[in-house]
């Protein structure tokens, strides 16, 4: 097939995610390797996203492909109530690797089905119904999910199941400048107290943020945050769920984000990174409270692919991976050549308002006048985005473009030198934005 047929039966035989089916502009991949990746017609682009954010350990990994090659002539699939000596090594792994007590995971296929199962857990285990999250989140697109959500994902699928209360983030745009991290972090808690009052203390079971905002806006959470959210929902008995599909294994220069703030959530969920995305698996991990409770109790849930071996051989070789090969440290290290290429495209670019990045996570903001108007508003567009976006992929690089930013979120095995290459590939495109920049 050549690089139009594939394009016109996919588009004619098969549904695209979060778009009308002819508005999608797929580009044919043929292969990848590494940081890169191919098109059909041979065309080379650098993958600056990591697909979804989370292929870490790069493409075509030697060691993730010959673990899965291995596993589908050990065994394929085996239903959930068996044990699994793949099965037994992963979940004592990820205890392993994971801090403070927990110890028990749940394995699922998406990140969404983790969520849902940490819904379905924090309910059973303290006997309420109601759950907090923030605007600037994505959960996932099934349906509890989609009311976790805050993103503009969630207004097509209302009204959806009821119980799900959302908050601000600690980073409403417009009055958290000029403002200190304490200060701000006393403010948001303050008002999440308010709202833990107003709601009912004694009816919410858990509050879910992910710990670094991921395609909300590459957000990390001020200074002191994280701990005064865990000691305020400690008061109150209300469980911290820390959604790590995208910051987590990595991403951000640590295992899971929420090392950075010094705590322990009660229930972890993740998926992505956890097999750098060679085969679908999440997975919930809870504390040994919740463990415990569950060893006493039904857990209402399942699945038929839970605890997949296909999944579990990849995470055990993706997780291998990352250790082994310094894959962290390198993401940590790379934060500041990642920093001084943003603050470099700022001077350089009237059109660049404003670049984030915590490890290799990272996100642009672009702005179309000196006031910082965003280049396109939130849930907009603009016709500059949609040009700069065609550029980059002309020019050989890939990444998302969403509404006024674009993604810096490359495998955790760039080198400092391919991560300058993609840089410099951005700088030359923003001369579009700043094109449209109005004054
Ligand atoms: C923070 C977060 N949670 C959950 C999900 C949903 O994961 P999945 O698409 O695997 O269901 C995503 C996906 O992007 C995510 O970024």
């Amino acid at each position: 097939m050549n690089s139009e047929e594939i394009v016109r039966l996919c588009k004619q035989h098969t549904m695209y995610t979060w778009n009308k089916g002819d508005a999608v502009n797929p580009i044919p991949i043929d292969r990848a390797d590494g940081i890169y990746m191919y098109t059909t017609d041979g065309h080379k682009l650098m993958d600056f996203n990591s697909q979804l954010m989370s292929v870490q350990v790069g493409h075509n990994h030697p060691k993730v492909r010959e673990a899965i090659k291995k596993q589908v002539d050990q065994l394929t699939y085996v239903f959930p109530a068996s044990a699994t000596a793949v099965r037994a090594r992963v979940g004592k792994l990820l205890a392993d690797i994971t801090p403070g007590n927990i110890n028990t995971f749940f394995f699922t296929l998406s990140g969404a089905e983790s969520n849902e199962n940490a819904i379905k857990a924090a309910r059973l285990y303290t006997g309420r119904f109601k759950i907090l999250s923030r605007y600037r989140s994505y959960h996932g697109a099934t349906n509890a999910c989609m009311q976790l959500t805050g993103d503009p994902r969630r207004l097509a699928n209302e009204p959806g199941t009821p119980g799900f209360v959302k908050v601000f983030d600690p980073w409403p745009y417009h009055y958290s400048f000029g403002k200190t991290d304490a200060e701000i972090t006393e403010q948001n808690l303050r008002y999440l107290e308010e709202v833990i009052m107003y709601e009912g203390p004694d009816q919410i079971a858990a509050m879910f943020i992910e710990s670094v905002t991921g395609t909300n806006g590459i957000l990390a959470p001020p200074a002191g945050y994280l701990k005064g959210l865990r000691e305020l929902l400690n008061k109150y008995g209300i469980l911290l769920v820390c959604d790590e599909v995208m910051a987590g294994f990595g991403r951000t220069g640590k295992l899971f984000a929420f090392e950075h703030g010094d705590i322990v959530p009660d229930i972890v969920c993740m998926a992505k990174g956890l097999t750098s995305s060679y085969i679908p698996l999440g997975a919930m991990g809870v504390s040994d409270p919740i463990a415990a409770h569950f060893r006493e109790n039904v857990f209402w849930g399942g699945l038929t692919y839970n605890s997949h071996p296909m999944g579990l051989a990849a995470a055990e070789a993706a997780i291998t991976a990352l250790l082994d090969e310094k894959l962290i440290e390198n993401a940590a290290k790379l934060e500041s050549v990642m920093r001084e290429e943003m603050d470099g495209l700022k001077e350089r670019h009237v059109s660049v308002r404003e670049g984030r990045c915590i490890g290799l996570f990272g996100m642009v903001d672009l702005q179309k006048n000196s006031k910082g108007e965003r280049m396109a508003p939130y849930n907009g567009s603009h016709p500059a985005m949609k040009k700069f976006h065609k550029a980059l992929l002309d020019n050989g690089l890939f990444t998302f473009v969403r509404w006024g930013s674009f993604m810096c979120n490359p495998p955790l095995c760039i080198t400092e030198e391919e991560l300058r290459e993609g840089y410099a590939i951005i700088d030359k495109c923003l001369a579009i934005t700043d094109e449209a920049f109005e004054g």
